[in-house]
């Protein structure tokens, strides 16, 4: 099945469209196991989320979550951390058990042994029921950056300095970019039952096309989606704009601008 493509005029309405979506999916299952993204991408989807928990709309109370990736030698409060940044986006303003709640130990020393916990916690889980996904500016999934092995587990990685370069709004100045992280493989990402991407602005234009209608290739990550059974894309116009237009048919009723790839 080709991604589910749903081009929304701006982010906050693409955000607006992802949290029903995701709202839907956890009427249907309340104890939705859930693969989280950090970055810039999901943080309107998490504001929404909170809001329909606040509105009584959104219970998490049996949710699962398990974090795509951690920085390794990162404290859970450091800035820059993406415990952190999940505490103060999201997991403080809902009930989302915090036994329930899983990122990578992401202690380099211990990396093999934590990556293989994560998988196994994972499994321990059900698996991953609905896999949230940002899209890195080179079209990296987690930490899995080009090259990655398709097929790749949990496992310790170098970021690369433009991957460090971008995001390091998120780090106070003059504090160091960690160099190392624990990432989701890309098999493990792919093994999830369901997967939602989200891409918004200009900038994922290039990345997205290749991603949604490019070949499915190791150099670009974000690819892999096309080969994973049950994937719906979350896009403003900018980040659809440089998609070829193949099938306007509209598949989803209520959704704007539907289409196939
Ligand atoms: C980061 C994260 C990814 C994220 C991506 C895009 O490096 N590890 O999980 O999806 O880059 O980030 P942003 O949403 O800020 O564009």
């Amino acid at each position: 099945m080709p991604p589910d493509v749903h081009i929304h005029a701006t982010e906050a309405e693409a955000s607006r469209a992802a949290a029903d979506y995701f709202l839907r999916r956890l009427a249907a299952k309340p104890d939705l196991v859930l693969g989280l993204p950090t970055g810039r991408t999901p943080r309107e989807l998490y504001r929404e989320l909170v809001r329909r928990h606040r509105a009584g709309q959104a219970d998490f109370g049996r949710v699962k979550t398990f974090n795509i990736d951690e920085y390794c030698g990162l404290g859970a409060t450091d800035a820059g951390s993406f415990r952190r940044f999940m505490r103060e986006e999201f997991f403080d303003h809902v009930n989302v058990p915090a036994e329930n709640i899983h990122f990578p130990r992401a202690v380099a020393d211990d990396a093999v042994e934590d990556s293989r916990l994560y998988e196994e916690s994972i499994a321990a889980a059900g698996g991953i029921d609905l896999m949230i996904l940002g899209v890195g500016i080179d079209g990296h999934l987690g930490f899995n950056m080009p090259g990655s092995p398709l097929d790749s587990r949990t496992r310790l990685v170098q970021i690369n300095e433009a991957t460090r370069a971008e995001n390091r709004s998120f780090f106070p100045p003059g504090s160091e970019v960690p160099t190392h992280a624990v990432t989701m493989g890309l098999g493990t990402l792919m093994d999830s039952r369901s997967c939602m991407v989200l891409a918004f602005g200009a900038r994922k234009a290039p990345v997205l096309a290749g991603a949604l209608q490019g070949p499915v290739t190791a150099d670009l990550p974000a690819s892999l989606v096309q080969q994973h059974p049950d994937t719906v894309v979350f896009l403003d116009r900018a980040a659809a704009a440089e998609l070829r237009r193949r099938d306007t048919r509209s598949r989803t009723a209520g959704m704007a601008q539907p289409f196939s790839t």
